[in-house]
């Protein structure tokens, strides 16, 4: 418990030189690069996500239990807040006994920067309703491995501007000559908030970022074509004719014509036939196995940066 501790709860807490320092630290996990140290031995990692998850959650306990944490784990229907106890208590409580939680709400943000607010436990943000930091480290981990840099990469997200786009949107243009277009289908964009972030960070590094709400004239010779599922986890859409006004929003072949060696992301969980074909998800251009993968080293990066084995 003497161990300082930093919360990541929006990716606007990480500054530059954080965000360059976590990247760097996933692609070495990912290389092999770091020695086994343990060194998060003696630490106690609660692990609690109140929606469903495959990837975040089992990177975080692995990734926890290779640094040498040991866990607990917390699911849907096991805390007090079920009863009626108040997710403030439920921080303070959790905080006295644990030094990092690492939680999936997919509620609003404001509860877990409420739990951050203390300095005895880490808090890192495993998606809320607005924003999904640690997928947007582990893309750019994902992006850094594969081009051997993040810098100058041109990227075309299409789909929802979910929580996933809202966190790539923040980091992504904090990259000098990057140029990240997204096609979001129209009335499911960004909010003004993230697309002002995204601008402001665009023009202070040098990079470029825009926001259409069509398919016409696709950016060409891009590096990277990126979706993520139309059914964010833990939403639901109440206009009956959305799946009309996605469908022209899909990842086909056909993107490749005009962007020939681009590879093609996908946060996962996918569903075949919706935003991405087959043959794309399922094609030589995919990353989205490698990505899944980074979640662990990208992970073990962040826990280490909330403990300041990072410096
Ligand atoms: N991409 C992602 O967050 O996957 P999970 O929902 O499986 O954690």
């Amino acid at each position: 418990m003497e161990r300082p501790t930093r919360s990541l709860v929006s990716t606007e807490d990480l500054s530059d030189a954080d965000l360059r320092a976590v990247v760097a630290r996933g692609v070495d996990h990912a290389a092999g690069r770091v020695a086994r140290s343990l060194p998060l031995t003696g630490d106690v990692v609660g692990i609690y996500f109140r929606k469903t998850s495959t990837r975040t959650r089992t990177a975080f306990s692995a990734g926890a239990l290779r640094l040498g944490a040991q866990i607990v784990t917390f699911g849907p229907d096991d805390l007090q807040t079920n009863t009626g106890e108040t997710v403030g208590d439920t921080g303070r409580v959790l905080a006295r006994m644990l030094d990092v939680i690492v939680a999936r709400t997919a509620g609003p943000q404001r509860e877990l920067a409420d739990w951050a607010g203390q300095r005895r436990m880490a808090v890192v943000n495993a998606m809320t309703a607005e924003e999904h930091p640690t997928q947007a480290l582990t893309d750019l981990t994902t992006m850094a491995r594969h081009f051997g840099r993040v810098e100058g990469l041109r990227v075309c997200y299409l789909g929802e501007g979910n929580n996933t786009a809202a966190a790539l949107a923040s980091v992504l243009p904090r990259f000098g000559g990057v140029a990240l277009e997204l096609r979001t289908p129209p009335g499911y964009g960004l909010t003004e908030e993230v697309r002002a972030r995204a601008e402001a960070n665009a023009a202070r590094s040098g990079a470029s970022f825009t926001e259409r709400h069509d398919m016409d004239e696709l950016p060409s010779g891009v590096d990277v074509i990126y979706t993520t599922r139309w059914q964010t986890t833990g939403t639901s859409k109440p206009r009956p004719d959305w799946r009309q006004v996605f469908a022209p929003f899909q990842v086909t072949p056909k993107m490749w014509v005009d962007s020939p060696t681009a590879v093609f992301m996908h946060d996962l969980p996918a569903h075949r036939g919706e935003e991405v074909t087959a043959e794309v998800l399922d094609g030589p251009a995919s990353l989205a196995l490698d990505q899944a993968e980074n979640k662990m080293h990208s992970a073990m990066a962040v826990l280490e940066w909330c403990r300041h084995v990072l410096p």
